[in-house]
């Protein structure tokens, strides 16, 4: 079967992570987490203090940095360990899942420059094809000829529950409203911004997956996959 690229886009929290890192199991593709590079790099500005408006100095740390995401060995994934994600050769994977890194993200986010810079790298691994990449600008600008498109989506009070769930368990102390309003600022800048914007590709499908559980949501994303598989292998098989 010829192997697929898979674009999955939406909003914070509209699980995404968690959908992609299924489907990517599921038909034995690679998966790759974009936000994780934006927020990798905002963990690397607020250690160092550059000012998230300071446009040159961001583009020159992007430059600088080496970003990996590597998939969690086997045992590691029995414990229930998910990608992980080095800084410059440091283990980061639960630094950078906070508020402050993620709303210092969506600013640096804002930059085209330092977009370039990542996006770049987005696009050297998603070359070969057999693979699910998740963010806000994958079916538009990162890989805008994959096959099949998402745009995942769920009710804001949905999203912020999840999300605010995650923050329980790992002990923080934000507030259901704290996360709702964190969520609601981050998608504004995310929606707002010149440079590729958090937007449904005019060919991605639209799933709303409010009332869907991950595996259901998943099921579904690999079923429409079969298809193109199949459509694909059928282009090919017909051409002399
Ligand atoms: O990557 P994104 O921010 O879009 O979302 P995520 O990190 O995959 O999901 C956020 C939280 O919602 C995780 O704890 C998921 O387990 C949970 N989730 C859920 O309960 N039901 C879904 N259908 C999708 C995600
Ligand atoms: O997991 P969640 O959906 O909350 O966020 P994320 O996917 O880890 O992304 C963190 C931030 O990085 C987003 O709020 C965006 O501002 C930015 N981002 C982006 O601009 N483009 C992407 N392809 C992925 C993330």
């Amino acid at each position: 079967m010829p192997r697929l690229t898979i674009a999955i886009d939406g909003p914070a929290g509209s699980g995404k992570s968690s959908v992609a890192r299924r489907i990517a199991a599921m038909l034995e593709y690679l998966y790759l987490d974009s936000g994780a590079m934006y927020r990798a790099l905002a963990l690397k500005a607020l250690r160092k203090a550059v000012p998230l408006d300071d446009e040159s100095r961001l583009v020159a740390l992007a430059k600088e940095t080496h970003i990996e995401l590597k998939p969690p060995t086997l045992e590691q994934e029995a414990a229930g360990a998910k990608n992980r994600v080095f800084l410059d050769g440091e283990d980061v994977t639960s630094e950078i899942r906070t508020a402050e890194v993620a709303q210092a993200a969506s600013r640096l986010a804002t930059i085209a420059k330092v977009r370039e810079v990542l996006v770049a790298e987005q696009q050297r691994a998603g070359a070969g094809g057999g693979v699910v990449m998740e963010g806000r600008d994958i079916g538009t600008v990162v890989l805008p000829k994959a096959e099949l498109k998402i745009f995942l989506d769920a009710s804001p009070e949905v999203r912020a529950e999840r999300r605010w769930k995650e923050h329980q368990e790992k002990g923080e102390k934000m507030t259901l409203a704290e996360v709702f309003d964190e969520v609601i600022e981050r998608d504004r800048r995310d929606r707002e911004r010149k440079v590729s914007p958090l937007v449904r590709a005019t060919d991605a499908v639209l799933v709303d997956n409010t009332a869907m559980a991950i595996e259901e949501t998943a099921r579904l994303i690999v079923m429409l996959a079969r298809e193109h598989e199949k459509k694909l292998a059928e282009v090919a098989g017909g051409q002399p």
